[in-house]
């Protein structure tokens, strides 16, 4: 019987496929090591279970609003107030099941067949796929070899009549790099010269380390504010990704679209879960910082490590929880024998020999790369970076 086009061009979460793959060695009783996952490795803050258990006995479990609970959306307000001096409205506020959704639903409510949506390479995974299921077009601008910072020419040159978007996402999956304030600033005024939206990704926010400072898009260049739609959630800065709770926040029309187009999909997001939130946006300021330092502590291992390491380069991550290795020098060589052709066969040999798990750059639009996760606990980066290094030592 007969399958979609639609349905047969999307390809899997690579980052999921890889995590995947791991937990099934695990499950053969296999002693894997995964950095694949984007996924903290911390215990959610104490407010959502508590929040979410008083939802729960005092009967919150029926349908919410669409766009999720005003008190939520109340709490998402002032957040931005308080963080970025940014004033919106609850009628701005839609929340879904995660910020992945809250994405393919702002991106729905711009494109049409054939419109164009510039992404920066590398980029994460499922921004292509999402484009592509809308029948829009993904135009890439390059970063790779400008310290993957975008420099402005290039993103002016991929402008066409057909463009209807740039997105962003800073601090970066894959690269944990972050937009310097300037180049926000230069892409914002081609932005608004185009008359374009900005899609304006921020899940890790809160994840910045070191002297680096993360500035909201709007708040550098206030103009763009009817232009753009801000896209974050929990699963990152409170160690909530199975909670599924995220949120875009778009000028008040197209809110209200994307509030049309999701009560014809999810509804709404989980009532519980939504309490949670509200909890952690109430009480769990400390919580998250805490968080933050602990990987502060583990990037500035990883990276110490690495450094060590032959064969390998990688941009110092200023934000996020990922290394963005580059392997180039390691393809065309041999380990033990067997041939490196690219990235795709660094990773499985890697797999194979050390039962280490990376996500090969490939599946970021970055041939020649890999992303380590450092989302994991002190001593599985120490025991899985002593693999890599081992890895790395008998390539010749
Ligand atoms: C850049 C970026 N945006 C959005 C998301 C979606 O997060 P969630 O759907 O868990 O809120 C992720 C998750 O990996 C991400 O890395």
């Amino acid at each position: 019987m007969k399958l979609s086009q639609r349905i047969l061009g999307i390809k899997p979460s690579a980052t999921f496929a890889v995590d995947a793959k791991a937990k099934e060695l695990l499950n053969q009783g296999k002693d894997v090591i995964s950095f694949g996952a984007g996924e903290p490795d911390f215990i959610s803050p104490p407010a959502a279970f508590e929040y979410a258990e008083t939802a729960m006995k005092k009967g919150k479990t029926h349908y919410t609003p669409t766009p999720g609970i005003i008190e939520l959306r109340q709490e998402i307000c002032n957040y931005y107030q308080n963080r970025f001096d940014l004033k919106y409205t609850p009628d701005q506020v839609i929340v879904g099941c995660g910020a992945k959704p809250c994405i393919y639903e702002a991106l729905a409510g711009i494109i049409d067949p054939g419109d164009e949506v510039i992404v920066l390479a590398p980029t994460w995974v499922s921004y292509i796929e999402q484009i592509q299921l809308l029948e829009g077009k993904v135009v890439v601008v390059e970063t790779q070899n400008n310290d993957f910072i975008p420099a402005l020419e290039d993103i002016e040159a991929a402008i066409t009549d057909k463009t209807v978007a740039i997105l962003l996402n800073s601090p970066s999956n894959p690269t944990g790099v972050m937009l310097p304030e300037d180049t926000i600033k230069g892409i914002g005024q081609i932005i608004i010269k185009n008359n374009l939206w900005l899609i304006w990704d921020e899940i890790y926010e809160r994840l910045v380390y070191g002297q680096a400072k993360h500035v909201n898009a709007v708040q550098v260049v206030p103009e763009l504010m009817s232009r753009t739609m801000i896209i974050n959630g929990f699963s990152k800065a409170y160690a909530m990704t199975g909670w599924r709770i995220g949120y875009v926040i778009a000028p008040k029309e197209l809110a209200s679209k994307i509030n049309a187009l999701q009560s014809h999909l999810t509804s709404n997001p989980t009532s519980i879960a939504q309490w949670a939130a509200v909890g952690v946006l109430r009480h769990s300021n400390d919580d998250a910082i805490k968080m933050k330092d602990i990987f502060s502590q583990r990037r500035d291992l990883i990276c110490g490590l690495l450094r060590d390491m032959p064969h390998i380069t990688f941009p110092e991550p200023d934000g996020a929880f990922y290394v963005f290795v580059n392997v180039q020098q390691c393809i065309g060589k041999q380990y033990e024998g067997k041939v490196i052709e690219d990235d795709l066969s660094f990773c499985s040999i890697l797999l194979e020999a050390e039962l280490v798990a990376v996500v090969p750059g490939s599946a970021f639009l970055a041939p020649g790369y890999l992303r380590v996760s450092y989302a994991s606990s002190t001593e599985v980066i120490e025991e899985g970076m002593k693999r890599l290094k081992r890895f790395l030592q008998k390539i010749v």
